[in-house]
């Protein structure tokens, strides 16, 4: 390894240790604030962030990366991980400091309008300071550059070398095929879930959450789980990752499903290599790769019949008065309720691409010009009344329903849709390739399905893009119609169709 690539690597670990004391920070602040410490923690993290940022935007970082671009002895790994960071490097040094400033005070402004518009159901107090942050997003752009289409610059930030080209013919089968499958199944014959929103007691469900952590292979030892408000993962490097959970004792659903995910995110972040800490090697890919983790625990292990036929004993034991009339069967169809709702987080695993269809629809709109912010909610509510036939009361339920905006995170929604779609296409590999994998998840052992995204992704961190990885595991890029046949195949099933 040459000198100049070790002097890259001590660079780049001293720039990680301080996002990770960030990150601390930021875990704390969701999990243990006082009340009174808002503010003064907004400015220790301001204060962190802004050193990591100088020191990874220095012109002698940008020398060292220069050199190093044009180094032929690195290894393959090796460029990669310069290619990556010199990209990131550009990323960061294009946008002038004042207009970083600047539009990290319209971002600020613009949550907090969000927030009160939202408990007020009052838009338009929100409309002007959106309006003012969705310029500050298209001066970003021509920043930043624009190849095929501007949108496409907004997504890079969440799913590098993503094209909205491809998204729009994403998104175009899911309309023509999804949308009328989940119509035929709210003609079917319903399944009956009215046992999960029993009285269940938090402890009881906290202790339980915790079992169900370790069953699907969570390591404790390199993490651990606290309650949040909103439930999140968060590394401090691959052997501090820790989650969050929420509970809701009138919802059985809420802990279960935010722990499994939420594993599922952890379980990527505790099985990317340690000795590539602080690299792009040592990192996620994208935030579709990462969801797919979280979606093929929480969807394609969790919702599946052959892991509750190995747990359901347990859950069972820890609620016996509200499930004592309910077996393993009975309880995977009420977990698999399809109901066209109004909001997303709460979403089934069908109907959840359609918000997510609505919002990239209205993203795209923005950023060609050819909606106003004033109009939103208009074209919101006409969305949610054509893809999923739910008539909106209110803004609050509606277009204020997400945070993402108020952020400025535009180009993040596509990732959940991607996320799963990834999951079920991984996950049919899998089960090519692991002999009788279904068998072992029924027989209450996880640990082959982790071992083999161990191997075949999480080892990896950034080595591939998300359409390398897809096409090195699978044999072809990813294809909705492994979704759609899954669904199909479910579905079916679970209602009689
Ligand atoms: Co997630």
């Amino acid at each position: 390894m040459s000198n100049k690539y070790k002097e890259y690597q001590s660079k780049m670990r001293e720039i990680a240790d301080i996002n990770h004391a960030a990150a601390v920070l930021g875990w704390d602040q969701e999990v243990n604030l006082p009340e009174k410490a808002n503010q003064i923690r907004s400015q220790q993290l301001a204060t962190v962030a802004g050193i990591a940022h100088e020191k990874f935007t220095s012109d002698e970082m940008g020398v060292l990366l220069e050199d190093l671009k044009e180094d032929e002895n690195l290894d393959a790994k090796e460029k990669r991980n310069i290619k990556l960071t010199k990209k990131s490097y550009d990323r960061n040094t294009k946008l002038p400091k004042s207009f970083v400033q600047e539009m990290s005070g319209a971002i600020s402004e613009s949550y907090f309008a969000w927030h009160k518009a939202k408990d007020e159901n009052n838009f338009a107090h929100y409309a002007p300071k959106l309006e003012r942050l969705i310029e500050f997003k298209k001066k970003q752009i021509s920043y930043l550059g624009v190849e095929d289409h501007p949108y496409d610059t907004l997504l890079d930030e969440y799913e590098p070398e993503a094209k909205t080209a491809d998204l729009e013919v994403l998104f175009k089968e899911v309309k023509e095929n999804l949308v009328p499958f989940v119509k035929q199944i709210s003609e079917a014959e319903q399944v009956y879930d009215a046992f999960m929103f029993k009285h269940f007691d938090k402890d009881q469900q906290w202790k339980y959450s915790l079992d169900l952590l370790a069953d699907i292979g969570y390591d404790f030892k390199a993490g651990r789980q606290d309650v949040s408000a909103h439930p999140f993962t968060t590394s401090f490097g691959s052997q501090d990752v820790r989650v969050t959970t929420r509970i809701s004792e009138e919802n059985l659903n809420e802990m279960i499903w935010s722990c499994i995910h939420e594993g599922g995110h952890a379980l990527y972040e505790q099985g990317l290599p340690v000795e590539e800490y602080g690299l792009p090697s040592g990192s996620a890919i994208s935030l579709g790769i990462h969801e797919s983790q979280s979606r093929l625990w929480e969807n394609n292990v969790g919702r599946s019949l052959p892991f509750w036929k190995a747990h359901y004993s347990k859950i069972q034991n820890a609620f016996p008065e509200q499930l004592k009339s309910v077996d393993a069967e009975g309880f995977y169809k009420a977990m698999n309720k399809v109901e066209p709702s109004l909001i997303r987080t709460a979403a089934d695993e069908l109907t959840y691409h359609f918000h997510v269809m609505i919002r990239f629809e209205i993203e795209k709109a923005i950023i060609e010009e050819k909606v106003k912010v004033k109009d939103l909610p208009e074209l919101w509510n006409s969305k949610y009344k054509d893809y999923l036939n739910v008539d909106v009361p209110n803004d609050s339920e509606g277009v204020l329903q997400d945070i993402h905006w108020s952020h400025g995170s535009f180009g993040y929604f596509p990732t959940y849709s991607l996320g799963s779609f990834y999951a079920v296409q991984f996950y049919n590999q899998a089960k090519k390739e692991i002999p009788g994998l279904e068998g072992k998840i029924e027989a209450g052992d996880c640990s082959a399905m982790l071992n083999w995204l161990r191997e075949n992704i999480h080892q990896y961190g950034q080595q591939y893009s998300a359409d390398e990885l897809c096409m090195k595991i699978t044999g072809e890029k990813l294809n909705f119609k492994h979704f759609m046949d899954y669904a199909k195949d479910k579905y079916s099933g679970i209602y009689g169709l």
